[in-house]
């Protein structure tokens, strides 16, 4: 392997899939260094997703796993800390045999990241936890901290060349989590930080959505079979919903979610990725670039939404006392840590349009929100109505236009709804579904996204993440909309009651143009 191969992406997980090869494939020992170690991300989605690793004998041999972050824990400690996080979140239950190996890859360095003391800890316990396991130095940082913290530790990176250059024998790369940035300001001085101690294609910006198995396979829902391709196309499709709904509310991230705002905790990034898998153009490969650069296109092709646009196609609102699942749940501004007269939004519905040849005209409807009736995720492509000439003809009964659905989760499959004839003498027409569940099929349950996407960050396959390029994008895609909110701070914030779908606004934004919400 050449120098220049070492950071590079290896074969892409789609073109392992389409070579029929078992993915992911095996990868080269490293150490994965993780910062904000003791974290609630961490102890809820990166532990688990290790340990399932673990258990799948998918880890590298001798993986070390060093958290870092401010409790003074030992290692014994880190390790019952992480057994409680599996315990409690991983999709398969502790086995005492295979958690014995695993506790034994977990170590911890404590102290404050703003010390630099602390990376010179780091340093020496590293080369003391690699020498120990014989790993040779392939090094994995995690930056599982709020963004603000992002910067300073890669400075202390770069300064104390954890970051070494780059070889034949090792490798070095840098894992980002979301949020990047909370405009596209801030998003450029993050992505400018980074870049100074690593380069991009050591770089490994997490959207978890991408991981999940569901989106991985609108891919190959489209490229795989000739049945959806044709019809992809303004020709043939109405419009697109994508719906994004959680029955939770902000639980205990109100410190960072008052900053945030569903605009730019959910939209900004996941949804837009949906959009971008949902729209994108066949690549010609399956190369991680490939793939990403028709991402981008899509995220470029964004007709943007700003002045009079934004109050006429987003909706933003708050969720206020209800009952979700039969349960009273307070207000979004009686909840801990949340301002009395806070104006952040909860959910947020709108309106887009991609300005390309393909999706000209085709209205793309986005929602997503805390509290919402139910935890619900899906794409569904709703195809014109046949023309009103054989059995479309009574305008007072029309019926139901195709619709392909993708569940994105929880019960993830596809379904694609058809008209049919009810047997009998008369025609009538009745509505029926193809529906195809994961869990019918495949069986165990899938992995989580966590698992994947470490997984290839070791692989060295950066197809599941987001290019700075992107992340730009979108953020330039939704800095109107943020700033005409700015501007009509004194609007009132539409409220709907914890348990229902959004305000009647969102009902009214499709249902002035003649369509309806779908109901997962
Ligand atoms: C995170 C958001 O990125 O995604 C959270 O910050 C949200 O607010 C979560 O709850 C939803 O992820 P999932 O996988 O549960 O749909």
């Amino acid at each position: 392997m050449s120098d220049a191969d070492v950071n590079a992406p290896n074969s892409s997980l789609f073109e392992r899939l389409a070579a029929g090869a078992p993915a992911p494939i095996a990868v080269d020992p490293v150490t994965l260094v993780i910062f904000g170690g003791a974290g609630d991300l961490v102890h809820r989605k990166l532990l688990p997703a290790l340990y399932n690793l673990h258990l799948d004998g998918l880890l590298p041999p001798r993986t070390a796993i060093v958290g870092v972050g401010r409790p003074l824990m030992t290692d014994d400690k880190y390790r019952e800390f992480a057994k409680d996080g599996v315990t409690h979140f991983s999709r398969r239950p502790v086995d005492d045999a295979a958690w014995s190996g695993f506790a034994e890859s977990l170590f911890f360095v404590g102290g404050s990241l703003e010390d630099p003391a602390v990376f010179a800890a780091l340093g020496s316990r590293l080369d003391i936890v690699e020498h120990d396991r014989g790993l040779p130095g392939n090094r994995i940082y995690y930056l599982a901290v709020p963004p603000a913290m992002f910067a300073p530790i890669v400075d202390q990176l770069g300064r104390a060349r954890f970051v070494g250059p780059s070889s034949a024998e090792r490798f070095s790369r840098l894992v980002v989590e979301k949020p990047i940035g909370r405009d596209l300001a801030s998003a450029q001085a993050i992505n400018d930080a980074i870049a100074k101690a690593f380069e991009e294609r050591q770089i490994y910006r997490i959207d978890h959505y991408l991981g999940k198995e569901t989106v991985q396979n609108i891919l190959v829902l489209r490229f795989a079979n000739s049945i959806f391709e044709p019809l992809f196309n303004q020709r043939y499709v109405d419009h697109v919903q994508i719906t994004v709904a959680e029955e939770e509310g902000v639980g205990t991230r109100a410190k960072y979610y008052e900053q945030a705002g569903a605009l730019r905790d959910m939209v900004q990034n996941h949804l837009l990725q949906l959009v971008a898998m949902i729209a994108l153009e066949p690549p010609h490969s399956l190369d991680a670039d490939v793939i990403r650069d028709e991402k981008l296109e899509v995220l470029q092709s964004l007709r943007p939404i700003d002045g009079d646009a934004v109050d006429a196609q987003v909706v933003r609102a708050q969720y206020a006392a209800g009952f979700v699942l039969g349960k009273g749940v307070p207000g979004y501004r009686e909840e801990t840590d949340v301002a009395s007269g806070s104006r952040t939004e909860t959910f947020v519905a709108l309106q887009m349009f991609i300005d390309n040849w393909r999706w000209a005209g085709v209205p793309f409807f986005l929602r997503t929100g805390k509290r919402l009736p139910k935890r619900a995720s899906e794409i569904s492509v709703q195809l014109k109505d046949v023309p009103p000439i054989l059995f479309n003809r009574d305008r007072s009964e029309p019926i139901d236009p195709d619709v392909l659905t993708i569940r994105i989760q929880p019960d993830e499959g596809f379904a694609l709804g058809i008209n049919s004839k009810i047997p009998g003498p008369r025609v009538r027409i009745y509505p029926v579904k193809m529906d195809f569940r994961y869990s019918s099929t495949f069986g165990a349950t899938s992995p989580e996204a966590y698992e994947r996407l470490l997984l290839d960050v070791m692989a060295g396959d950066a197809t599941l993440f987001m290019r700075r390029d992107a992340v730009e994008a979108a953020w330039r895609w939704v800095m109107p909309v943020l700033e005409r909110w700015q501007e009509r701070a004194g609007d009132p914030l539409p409220a709907y009651p914890a348990g229902e779908w959004g305000p009647p606004e969102a009902d009214r934004l499709i249902e002035a143009t003649g369509r309806r919400w779908r109901q997962p």
